[in-house]
């Protein structure tokens, strides 16, 4: 690692916060567990109110605090049954387990869906976790099958999988969001000794590389590219301020995103990169004391505007991850831990209440005028593998829980 990655404000931070850096897992845990008994009663009430026959997923709240729940289509479907997961992960209370399962079988249904690439966020967060934590075939299966059906959406010219069908004013929609999609595809791999889903993420890892970043290595959120030619025809937002702009949480996925893919190539040039998103995070002048973003960083500087908090969590779990690759270890966790104890203390509703959500204030579409200011599953669900992330390095255990079997 050379001194231009080495980062002066978050040094500065790391020297000043070294105090607060606790592990404070159990204490969340504790609230989560009870939050999310209650998202569960709510989540059921609501089912039952809708009257539909999936079994269907909180996903944030509405204008009248109402819950909104979504089908199993939506890309947010797999978050909560990931969730789950992570309690049964922490408590080894068998009731976790049981309550995730049937969130979990509703998303293995999801592996033939070739209508989106969210299928890492719908069935990799869900059922990856189930298979990580049991290690039953059936996940197994599924976690293969999701795969092969996100690489139908592989275009070999342009070396992308193609994120979007619906918006129709580009031909080829690649978003910054779709790193997120290559862990699916690498465990494939994993699982099965076929290099093909291995080579897809790569090669869409690199193609990113090449065409979504500035010169700050700030992102573009959307890419559009011609399929017949695999050129480059637009650099366009769709959830941030400006085309030009920093969406917060595009910025949050492209530093786990390229994390994830150095884990799993220990390739230099991924760690570099998450290194430098790292920078543009916490570097910006934009970037509150709190270390929870503003919704884009551009439209920060026009002051009173929602926060964040899922590219918050996000970027800490992300930042854990990166501190057992990285020469500046100390720094990202010292910034992780900043991150949850601002979460924690200021950004967690009151017990019982938010109908069970565990964060308040994240900001979904604000272009859309949708889900401002609101809780959102996936915050909830970055959340609390960041805690596990923390707790584990507290144990000094491995961060990245590849065989976590629990067999109660
Ligand atoms: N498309 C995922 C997100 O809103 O971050």
């Amino acid at each position: 690692m050379n001194t231009k990655h080495i980062l002066p404000a978050l040094l500065l931070n790391a020297v000043t916060l070294s105090a607060c850096a606790q592990n404070i897992a159990p204490k969340t845990f504790k609230f989560a567990e009870r939050q999310t008994k209650l998202l569960l009663t709510e989540t059921e009430k609501t089912k039952k109110e809708v009257n539909k026959p999936n079994l269907l997923s909180p996903r944030t709240l509405g204008t009248k605090g109402e819950l909104l729940i979504v089908s199993p289509k939506d890309w947010c479907s797999g978050f909560f049954a990931g969730n789950l997961w992570f309690l049964y992960e922490y408590t080894g209370d068998k009731f976790w387990k049981e309550q995730s399962e049937p969130y979990t079988a509703v998303m293995e249904l999801e592996k033939t869906n070739g209508g989106t690439h969210d299928l890492g966020f719908m069935v990799y967060n869900s059922v990856g976790n189930a298979y990580r934590l049991t290690h039953e075939q059936k996940y197994k299966d599924d976690i293969i099958q999701a795969a092969k059906t996100l690489v139908t959406r592989f275009n070999p010219t342009i070396g992308c999988i193609k994120s979007w069908d619906h918006q129709k004013q580009w031909k080829f929609p690649v978003i910054i969001d779709n790193m997120m999609n290559l862990e699916l595809l690498f465990e494939a791999t994993k699982l099965t000794g076929d290099s093909s889903f291995y080579r897809v993420a790569v090669t869409h890892a690199n193609t990113t590389l090449k065409n979504h970043f500035r010169a700050d290595n700030s992102s573009y959120h959307v890419i559009n590219y011609d399929p017949e030619t695999g050129q480059v025809l637009d650099k366009k937002t769709a959830q941030g301020f400006a085309d030009s702009s920093a969406w917060a949480r595009g910025q949050a996925w492209g530093l786990y995103g390229y994390t994830v893919c150095y884990r799993e190539t220990h390739n230099r040039v991924y760690l570099d990169q998450a290194e430098k998103i790292a920078k543009y995070i916490f570097s910006n002048p934009q970037m509150p004391a709190d270390l929870v973003p503003y919704w884009d960083f551009d439209a920060a500087k026009l002051g009173n505007q929602p926060r964040d908090a899922s590219a918050a969590a996000i970027a800490a779990s992300a930042l854990y991850e990166l501190s057992i690759y990285s020469k500046n270890a100390k720094t990202y966790k010292t910034t992780a831990d900043k991150i949850l104890n601002s979460l924690a203390n200021h950004y967690q509703p009151q017990p019982d209440s938010a109908r069970g959500f565990l964060l308040l204030h994240s900001t979904g579409h604000k272009p859309a005028n949708s889900e401002i200011d609101v809780p959102i599953i996936y915050a909830d669900y970055y959340y609390l593998e960041a805690l596990l992330r923390q707790k584990r390095l507290a144990d000094k255990k491995p961060v990245i829980n590849a065989a976590g079997i629990l067999k109660n």
